[in-house]
């Protein structure tokens, strides 16, 4: 199934609150919420306490990436407040299956994103413990960068893999999205779009994202009338 896990960065800090609920309104399904420690990435976002905060108001799948350093260290704690997709990097985790474990013996649902420079072929050993795979089509760290199209090819890569294999695994893709290359991400066997700017840039945030749920519409892959959530079955 395709989603949309709109990236709360390019949002007003000042008004989190409405803005997550405006993404709720207009029918996405996911939340994805940066979380950056100035070390991993030379970047300083959120941390748990906002999380919870922003679990109080919203019942939307929270897609929490965390772009942290020794991310083994904090999954308690954004498991408890609220994340749904705990997701770390692979190349910041010690122990990558020990926290895949850990995260999901604390209820959640595990993931992995790998920085564009990474190989797939490293990430493809863990799939099979994941239910979602990222991969990265920016540098992490800062939204409204540029898209980098071999993250195209990661892609297929990674959807190959676990077609052939029948693994039952999410591949997201986050940096850079835009409607003018969302097809493109679709096609390349990607099923959680993350954009941020794209969406919280637009003058019509609802707007924005009515456009990103109607592209996934098209294409033949859904009945007529059916919601973004019910259909796309890829
Ligand atoms: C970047 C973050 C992204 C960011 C994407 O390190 O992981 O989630 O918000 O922003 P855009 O869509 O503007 O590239
Ligand atoms: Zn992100």
């Amino acid at each position: 199934m395709l989603k949309l896990s709109p990236s709360l960065l390019s949002a007003d800090f000042a008004e989190l609150g409405g803005e997550i609920r405006a993404v709720e309104r207009a029918g996405a399904v996911y939340a994805h919420l940066d979380v950056m420690d100035g070390q991993f990435v030379p970047n300083i976002t959120i941390g748990p306490v906002v999380v919870k905060s922003l679990r109080r108001v919203s019942n939307l799948v929270f897609d929490v990436h965390l772009m942290i350093d020794r991310p083994e260290r904090f999954a308690e704690a954004f498991a408890a407040a609220g994340a749904d997709i705990v997701c770390f990097h692979l190349e910041a985790a010690a122990e990558p299956w020990e926290l895949i474990r850990r995260i999901r013996g604390l209820g959640k649902r595990p993931a992995m994103a790998v920085k564009p420079e990474t190989p797939v072929s490293s990430l493809l050993p863990y799939v099979k413990g994941l239910d979602m795979a990222l991969i990265m089509s920016v540098e992490p760290g800062f939204g409204g960068q540029a898209f980098m199209p071999a993250a195209l090819d990661k892609a297929r890569i990674l959807r190959n893999y676990i077609t052939a294999n029948r693994i039952d695994c999410d591949i997201e893709m986050d940096g850079g999205i835009s409607l003018q290359n969302l097809r493109a991400v679709i096609d390349s066997g990607v099923n959680v779009i993350v954009a941020g700017s794209d969406i919280f840039g637009a003058e019509d945030v609802t707007a924005r994202i009515r456009e990103y749920l109607g592209e996934f519409n098209r294409g033949g892959l859904c009945p007529p009338g059916g919601s973004s959530d019910k259909c796309l079955e890829r």
